[in-house]
């Protein structure tokens, strides 16, 4: 098949190349000339283990394009699949269309013979309708069957959760669909990923209350950690307890200081805005919004009792940025939070992470940026590890402590064990859990 992904930003860019993967021949599409250029010579705007390989292996194959020419890639295209941002609207949390809406027009200029539209980007309920008519109007011969195909991939696992996912969800209001997307999709169908063929409304509403799901399962595991603190349980043994009961299920138990990303604070945001224009508001996420949020500023506090009740005049060391492991992403995350937190109460950071450095220099002040987590800790009155990056899971306890003033270690994502720690002379503070 011929496919033009309209957008080379993270879900145009991992779609693209896993399509080309699978055999097709795939044209990743951009409007910023300089990223489409450096792809061309190789190299990857994002970090995504395996991308790099995949892009090369396909594009040296002759499988796999990139261009900033949206018309010549739309006009042989069987399907077009549209991956463009669909950031919070400034102001109402809302999702902004704007990119999609753009999009959908240049598209219906350029179409030629039966084409499948794709919506890959995350969109509020009803987006498929209004692509439809974009198209209709800006071209009324233009013969098009609109598609809702939302993706499910977390970052830093892009890749396998494409190649192996749990299903594949295609909204379709024209049958011609069915067969195209399920063509695509073949390769996936043989390793028996279910294909769930559904209308468009309900694929664009599977997305959302997808991630508002996972967000509202880890928020429930951290006010159960809160619990856990008060009543002297452990949440880790809690997560394993409800988990193995197949109807909870153990993943996305893990308790920690807040979620963040570019995905379930956007997403939990725009359901709750949907739900609220639709007069069925959405209870259980706009609590599950408001106690992630607060979640994320308490995470200071909890350094700052660890500390004594005071930084003023500390130098705290922060092990991790990156809103979770194996990204350079730093969009929402809780330390951002955390960081601000402890300077407004005049605490000097220091911090360590292994891919989200350049983001945070860009998006934090008056931070000092060290070699690796030995260099965070030296002289510092307390560690604080925010990201789980696997580097801070075998750190060498002993040299971390002799580099550090005080040995005040806090582990918001329970990576050690506070009998370990308190062997090792750590003060030791996690999440859920009683020294
Ligand atoms: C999430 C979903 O997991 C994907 O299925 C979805 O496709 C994607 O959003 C999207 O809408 O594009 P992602 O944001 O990459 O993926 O990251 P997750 O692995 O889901 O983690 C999100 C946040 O939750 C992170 O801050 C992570 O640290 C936190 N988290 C996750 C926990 O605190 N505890 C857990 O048990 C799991």
């Amino acid at each position: 098949m011929k496919i033009a992904v309209i957008g080379s930003g993270y879900v145009g860019l991992v779609t693209g190349v896993c399509l080309a993967d699978f055999g097709h021949e795939v044209v990743c599409v951009d409007k910023d000339a300089a990223k489409i250029e450096a792809l061309r010579s190789g190299v990857i705007p994002i970090y995504e283990p395996g991308l790099d390989e995949l892009v090369k292996v396909n594009a040296g194959a002759g499988r796999l394009s990139f261009s900033t020419d949206l018309p010549a890639a739309v006009a042989p295209a069987d399907v077009v699949f549209i991956a463009v941002g669909t950031p919070s609207r400034r102001g109402d949390g809302h999702a902004d269309l704007r990119y999609v809406r753009e999009v959908a027009r240049e598209v219906a200029g350029a179409l030629e013979g039966f084409t499948v539209v794709a919506t890959k980007s995350t969109v509020p309920v009803g987006t498929g309708d209004e692509v439809a008519h974009i198209i209709g109007t800006a071209n009324p011969g233009a013969d098009v069957a609109v598609v809702s195909n939302p993706e499910f991939l977390r970052e830093g696992a892009a890749i396998e959760d494409f190649k192996r996912p749990d299903r594949i969800v295609v909204g379709i209001e024209d049958e011609r669909a069915r067969e195209v997307m399920t063509e695509v999709y073949r390769p996936l169908y043989l390793n028996q990923a279910p294909l769930q063929f559904t209308d468009r409304r309900t694929a664009e509403l599977i997305k959302y209350a997808a991630n508002a799901f996972l967000a509202m399962k880890i928020t429930f595991i951290n006010e159960v950690a809160d619990l856990c603190e008060a009543t002297g349980a452990d949440v880790q043994e809690v997560a394993r307890g409800i988990g193995l009961d197949k109807r909870i299920g153990g993943k996305f138990l893990h308790a920690g200081p807040g979620y963040g990303g570019s995905c379930f604070p956007k997403d939990t945001l725009a359901l709750m805005k949907i739900g609220q224009d639709f007069g069925s508001p959405m209870r259980l996420v706009e609590t599950t919004v408001s106690i992630n949020d607060q979640r994320k500023r308490a995470m200071a506090r909890k350094v700052v009792a660890a500390c004594g009740g005071e930084v003023r005049g500390k130098t705290i060391g922060v092990l991790g940025l990156t809103f979770k492991p194996n990204t350079d992403d730093m969009r929402e995350a809780p330390s951002l939070d955390i960081v601000r937190g402890l300077q407004d109460r005049g605490a000097s950071i220091v911090a360590y992470d292994p891919q989200g450095m350049a983001a945070a220099r860009e998006m934090m002040e008056n931070v000092a940026f060290a070699a690796d987590a030995y260099e965070a800790a030296a002289g510092a009155d307390a560690l604080v590890l925010v990201t789980e990056w696997n580097e801070f899971r075998s750190l060498d306890l002993a040299r971390l402590k002799a580099a550090m003033k005080a040995p005040v270690f806090v582990d918001l994502r329970n990576v050690y064990r506070p009998h370990e720690m308190q062997r090792h002379g750590f003060t030791f503070v996690s999440i859920g859990r009683t020294p």
